[in-house]
Protein backbone atom coordinates (compact mmCIF):
# COMPACT_ATOMS: atom_id res chain seq x y z
CA UNK A 1 0.00 0.00 0.00
CA UNK A 2 1.68 3.27 -0.76
CA UNK A 3 0.51 6.32 1.52
CA UNK A 4 1.97 8.88 -0.49
CA UNK A 5 2.52 8.55 -3.98
CA UNK A 6 3.58 12.10 -3.99
CA UNK A 7 5.43 12.04 -0.62
CA UNK A 8 9.14 12.58 -2.19
CA UNK A 9 8.36 15.72 -3.91
CA UNK A 10 6.44 17.03 -1.46
CA UNK A 11 9.45 16.56 1.19
CA UNK A 12 11.74 17.79 -1.46
CA UNK A 13 9.29 20.90 -1.85
CA UNK A 14 9.44 21.35 1.77
CA UNK A 15 13.28 21.10 2.15
CA UNK A 16 13.93 23.18 -0.33
CA UNK A 17 12.71 26.45 1.05
CA UNK A 18 15.33 28.11 0.57
CA UNK A 19 17.39 30.25 3.18
CA UNK A 20 15.32 28.58 6.37
CA UNK A 21 16.61 26.32 8.24
CA UNK A 22 15.66 22.55 7.52
CA UNK A 23 12.51 22.02 9.64
CA UNK A 24 11.77 18.69 10.16
CA UNK A 25 11.54 16.73 6.53
CA UNK A 26 9.02 13.96 8.55
CA UNK A 27 6.34 16.50 9.08
CA UNK A 28 5.59 15.22 4.99
CA UNK A 29 5.89 11.41 4.80
CA UNK A 30 9.23 9.54 4.76
CA UNK A 31 10.74 8.61 1.37
CA UNK A 32 9.13 5.05 1.26
CA UNK A 33 5.88 7.01 0.78
CA UNK A 34 4.39 5.21 4.52
CA UNK A 35 3.38 6.88 7.02
CA UNK A 36 5.87 8.11 9.59
CA UNK A 37 5.29 5.96 12.85
CA UNK A 38 5.96 7.90 16.17
CA UNK A 39 6.30 6.20 19.15
CA UNK A 40 3.65 7.42 21.61
CA UNK A 41 4.74 8.67 24.96
CA UNK A 42 7.67 6.62 23.80
CA UNK A 43 6.67 2.29 23.05
CA UNK A 44 3.91 3.00 25.67
CA UNK A 45 2.67 -0.05 25.45
CA UNK A 46 5.97 -1.96 26.42
CA UNK A 47 7.37 0.34 29.34
CA UNK A 48 5.85 2.60 31.52
CA UNK A 49 4.73 6.26 29.22
CA UNK A 50 7.50 9.31 29.27
CA UNK A 51 10.07 7.41 31.13
CA UNK A 52 13.79 6.94 29.78
CA UNK A 53 13.25 3.23 29.46
CA UNK A 54 10.35 3.59 27.25
CA UNK A 55 12.20 5.40 24.33
CA UNK A 56 14.96 3.07 25.10
CA UNK A 57 12.45 0.64 24.34
CA UNK A 58 11.26 2.43 21.16
CA UNK A 59 15.11 2.79 19.74
CA UNK A 60 15.12 -0.98 20.62
CA UNK A 61 12.63 -1.89 18.19
CA UNK A 62 13.77 -0.17 15.72
CA UNK A 63 11.78 3.39 15.70
CA UNK A 64 13.00 6.74 15.55
CA UNK A 65 10.06 8.99 16.28
CA UNK A 66 9.03 9.24 19.91
CA UNK A 67 6.04 11.65 21.41
CA UNK A 68 6.04 13.08 24.70
CA UNK A 69 4.47 15.30 27.33
CA UNK A 70 6.22 18.34 29.16
CA UNK A 71 4.79 19.88 31.87
CA UNK A 72 6.62 22.25 34.79
CA UNK A 73 7.17 21.89 38.51
CA UNK A 74 6.45 24.19 41.61
CA UNK A 75 10.33 25.45 40.74
CA UNK A 76 9.90 26.00 37.23
CA UNK A 77 11.77 22.62 36.19
CA UNK A 78 10.53 20.96 33.08
CA UNK A 79 9.53 17.81 32.85
CA UNK A 80 8.07 15.00 31.23
CA UNK A 81 4.82 13.79 32.14
CA UNK A 82 1.47 13.01 30.80
CA UNK A 83 -1.22 13.95 33.16
CA UNK A 84 -1.45 16.94 35.69
CA UNK A 85 -1.74 15.11 38.51
CA UNK A 86 1.69 12.68 39.59
CA UNK A 87 -1.05 9.89 41.27
CA UNK A 88 -1.38 7.57 38.42
CA UNK A 89 1.98 6.95 36.84
CA UNK A 90 3.81 7.28 40.13
CA UNK A 91 3.98 6.39 43.83
CA UNK A 92 3.31 9.92 44.68
CA UNK A 93 0.44 8.92 47.04
CA UNK A 94 3.01 6.79 49.03
CA UNK A 95 5.83 8.91 48.91
CA UNK A 96 3.49 11.94 49.75
CA UNK A 97 0.14 11.11 51.68
CA UNK A 98 -0.88 14.09 52.59
CA UNK A 99 -0.31 16.50 49.31
CA UNK A 100 -3.63 15.49 47.47
CA UNK A 101 -4.26 15.93 44.45
CA UNK A 102 -0.65 15.70 43.92
CA UNK A 103 -0.61 18.12 41.08
CA UNK A 104 2.54 18.43 38.85
CA UNK A 105 2.81 22.27 39.32
CA UNK A 106 2.72 21.76 43.42
CA UNK A 107 5.53 19.37 43.47
CA UNK A 108 9.66 20.97 43.06
CA UNK A 109 11.59 18.87 40.70
CA UNK A 110 13.74 17.36 44.19
CA UNK A 111 10.31 15.87 45.18
CA UNK A 112 9.52 14.31 41.97
CA UNK A 113 13.00 12.99 41.36
CA UNK A 114 12.24 10.69 44.23
CA UNK A 115 9.25 9.29 43.17
CA UNK A 116 8.79 5.62 41.31
CA UNK A 117 7.57 5.91 37.41
CA UNK A 118 7.45 2.70 36.72
CA UNK A 119 6.07 0.21 39.45
CA UNK A 120 2.93 1.21 38.40
CA UNK A 121 3.09 -0.48 34.77
CA UNK A 122 5.58 -3.54 35.77
CA UNK A 123 7.67 -4.23 38.57
CA UNK A 124 10.53 -4.77 35.87
CA UNK A 125 10.11 -1.19 35.96
CA UNK A 126 10.88 -0.17 39.52
CA UNK A 127 12.66 2.68 39.79
CA UNK A 128 12.05 4.53 36.48
CA UNK A 129 11.87 8.84 37.63
CA UNK A 130 9.86 10.86 35.59
CA UNK A 131 12.46 12.19 33.90
CA UNK A 132 13.30 16.49 33.41
CA UNK A 133 13.00 17.50 29.90
CA UNK A 134 16.66 18.00 29.94
CA UNK A 135 17.33 14.03 30.58
CA UNK A 136 15.04 13.55 27.87
CA UNK A 137 16.32 15.18 25.50
CA UNK A 138 19.76 13.90 26.37
CA UNK A 139 18.23 10.20 25.99
CA UNK A 140 16.82 10.99 23.16
CA UNK A 141 19.80 12.52 21.63
CA UNK A 142 22.26 9.22 22.49
CA UNK A 143 19.51 7.22 21.11
CA UNK A 144 19.35 9.03 17.59
CA UNK A 145 15.88 9.45 17.98
CA UNK A 146 13.53 12.33 16.82
CA UNK A 147 11.14 13.90 18.87
CA UNK A 148 7.75 14.83 18.64
CA UNK A 149 7.75 17.54 22.02
CA UNK A 150 3.76 18.27 23.57
CA UNK A 151 3.55 21.12 25.54
CA UNK A 152 1.07 19.41 27.75
CA UNK A 153 -1.82 21.74 29.90
CA UNK A 154 0.25 24.72 28.43
CA UNK A 155 -2.73 27.04 30.38
CA UNK A 156 -1.71 25.91 33.64
CA UNK A 157 2.08 27.12 33.33
CA UNK A 158 2.14 30.42 31.86
CA UNK A 159 5.18 31.09 29.79
CA UNK A 160 5.84 27.53 29.21
CA UNK A 161 6.86 28.10 25.78
CA UNK A 162 9.60 30.42 25.86
CA UNK A 163 11.14 28.29 28.89
CA UNK A 164 10.72 24.80 26.65
CA UNK A 165 12.55 27.01 23.81
CA UNK A 166 15.13 27.85 25.62
CA UNK A 167 15.53 24.69 27.55
CA UNK A 168 15.93 23.57 23.45
CA UNK A 169 18.31 26.30 22.33
CA UNK A 170 20.13 25.33 25.52
CA UNK A 171 20.43 21.27 25.03
CA UNK A 172 21.74 22.39 21.37
CA UNK A 173 18.30 21.55 19.69
CA UNK A 174 17.26 24.27 17.94
CA UNK A 175 20.41 24.27 15.26
CA UNK A 176 19.71 23.29 11.61
CA UNK A 177 20.50 19.24 12.20
CA UNK A 178 18.13 19.26 14.99
CA UNK A 179 15.46 21.11 13.84
CA UNK A 180 14.97 18.50 11.01
CA UNK A 181 14.27 16.26 14.06
CA UNK A 182 11.81 18.04 16.08
CA UNK A 183 8.23 19.04 16.13
CA UNK A 184 6.32 20.98 19.06
CA UNK A 185 3.05 20.48 19.67
CA UNK A 186 -0.19 21.04 21.75
CA UNK A 187 -3.85 21.24 21.76
CA UNK A 188 -3.84 24.80 22.34
CA UNK A 189 -3.54 27.19 18.96
CA UNK A 190 -2.30 29.95 21.16
CA UNK A 191 0.76 27.68 22.84
CA UNK A 192 1.42 26.55 19.01
CA UNK A 193 1.57 30.15 17.77
CA UNK A 194 3.91 31.02 20.58
CA UNK A 195 6.20 28.59 19.71
CA UNK A 196 6.06 29.29 16.15
CA UNK A 197 6.49 33.22 16.79
CA UNK A 198 8.95 32.64 19.18
CA UNK A 199 11.25 30.04 16.84
CA UNK A 200 9.53 30.41 13.40
CA UNK A 201 11.84 27.55 11.96
CA UNK A 202 10.58 24.82 14.11
CA UNK A 203 7.92 22.70 12.89
CA UNK A 204 4.99 22.63 14.90
CA UNK A 205 1.56 21.05 15.36
CA UNK A 206 -1.70 21.86 16.34
CA UNK A 207 -3.74 18.91 18.46
CA UNK A 208 -7.22 18.52 17.05
CA UNK A 209 -9.10 19.04 14.26
CA UNK A 210 -10.15 22.81 13.16
CA UNK A 211 -12.72 23.27 10.46
CA UNK A 212 -12.00 22.56 7.11
CA UNK A 213 -13.24 26.40 6.57
CA UNK A 214 -10.27 27.96 8.98
CA UNK A 215 -7.61 25.59 7.95
CA UNK A 216 -5.92 28.75 6.18
CA UNK A 217 -5.52 30.46 9.46
CA UNK A 218 -3.85 27.55 11.31
CA UNK A 219 -1.36 27.04 7.98
CA UNK A 220 0.07 30.91 9.27
CA UNK A 221 1.60 29.26 12.62
CA UNK A 222 1.70 25.47 12.09
CA UNK A 223 3.23 22.73 9.67
CA UNK A 224 0.60 19.75 10.61
CA UNK A 225 -2.74 19.04 11.97
CA UNK A 226 -2.75 16.25 14.43
CA UNK A 227 -6.18 14.67 14.99
CA UNK A 228 -7.87 11.52 17.00
CA UNK A 229 -8.38 9.08 14.24
CA UNK A 230 -11.95 8.58 14.46
CA UNK A 231 -12.86 12.01 13.70
CA UNK A 232 -11.12 12.07 10.31
CA UNK A 233 -12.08 11.02 6.71
CA UNK A 234 -10.18 10.99 3.71
CA UNK A 235 -11.77 14.13 2.86
CA UNK A 236 -10.64 15.77 5.61
CA UNK A 237 -7.04 14.98 5.33
CA UNK A 238 -7.05 15.89 1.48
CA UNK A 239 -8.71 18.88 2.65
CA UNK A 240 -5.96 19.78 4.74
CA UNK A 241 -3.60 18.68 2.55
CA UNK A 242 -4.31 21.46 0.11
CA UNK A 243 -2.90 24.11 2.56
CA UNK A 244 0.77 25.37 2.56
CA UNK A 245 2.43 25.58 5.42
CA UNK A 246 4.65 28.33 7.33
CA UNK A 247 7.84 26.91 5.65
CA UNK A 248 6.41 26.34 2.32
CA UNK A 249 5.44 22.48 2.42
CA UNK A 250 2.08 21.61 1.93
CA UNK A 251 0.42 20.89 5.63
CA UNK A 252 0.83 17.23 7.11
CA UNK A 253 -1.74 15.03 9.46
CA UNK A 254 -0.44 12.85 12.30
CA UNK A 255 -3.68 10.65 13.31
CA UNK A 256 -3.16 9.45 16.57
CA UNK A 257 -3.51 6.92 19.08
CA UNK A 258 -3.68 3.96 16.40
CA UNK A 259 -3.12 0.87 18.75
CA UNK A 260 -4.25 -1.63 16.49
CA UNK A 261 -3.98 -3.54 11.89
CA UNK A 262 -7.38 -3.05 11.31
CA UNK A 263 -7.37 0.93 11.84
CA UNK A 264 -3.63 1.39 11.45
CA UNK A 265 -4.51 0.22 7.42
CA UNK A 266 -7.49 1.97 7.76
CA UNK A 267 -6.10 5.24 8.60
CA UNK A 268 -2.90 5.02 6.55
CA UNK A 269 -5.48 4.58 3.68
CA UNK A 270 -6.85 8.42 4.51
CA UNK A 271 -3.29 8.85 3.17
CA UNK A 272 -2.11 10.40 6.77
CA UNK A 273 1.07 11.79 7.01
CA UNK A 274 2.08 10.44 10.29
CA UNK A 275 0.30 7.73 12.43
CA UNK A 276 0.96 8.08 16.37
CA UNK A 277 1.02 4.74 18.70
CA UNK A 278 1.88 2.99 21.68
CA UNK A 279 2.09 0.01 19.75
CA UNK A 280 4.54 1.24 17.09
CA UNK A 281 5.42 -2.31 15.57
CA UNK A 282 2.24 -3.17 15.07
CA UNK A 283 1.40 -0.21 13.13
CA UNK A 284 4.77 -1.31 11.19
CA UNK A 285 3.37 -4.26 10.57
CA UNK A 286 0.33 -3.00 9.28
CA UNK A 287 1.60 0.11 7.02
CA UNK A 288 4.40 -3.13 5.71
CA UNK A 289 1.28 -5.34 4.96
CA UNK A 290 1.41 -4.91 1.07
O1 LIG B 1 0.39 13.01 20.19
C1 LIG B 1 -0.97 12.85 20.30
C2 LIG B 1 -1.48 12.57 21.69
O2 LIG B 1 -0.42 12.54 22.57
C3 LIG B 1 -2.50 13.50 22.18
O3 LIG B 1 -3.17 13.04 23.31
O4 LIG B 1 -3.66 12.88 25.69
O5 LIG B 1 -2.11 11.26 24.67
O6 LIG B 1 -1.40 13.60 25.03
P1 LIG B 1 -2.54 12.68 24.72
CA1 LIG C 1 0.78 13.67 24.20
Amino acid sequence: MHVHACAVAATAAFVGTAALPSPSSDARAGESGRATVVAHRGASAYAPENTLASIDKAAKLGFTWVENDVQRTRDGRLVVIHDDSLARTTNVEQVFPGRAPWKVKDFTAAEIARLDAGSWYSPAYAGARVPTLEQYMRRVEHNHEKLLLEIKNPELYPGIEQETVKLLANEGWLDRQHLGRLIVQSFSADSVRTVHALKPALTTAFLGKPPVTRLNEYARFTDLINPSYGSISADYVSAVHTHTGPHGGRLGVFAWTVDDAVTAWKVAGYRVDGIITNKPDVVRAALHAD
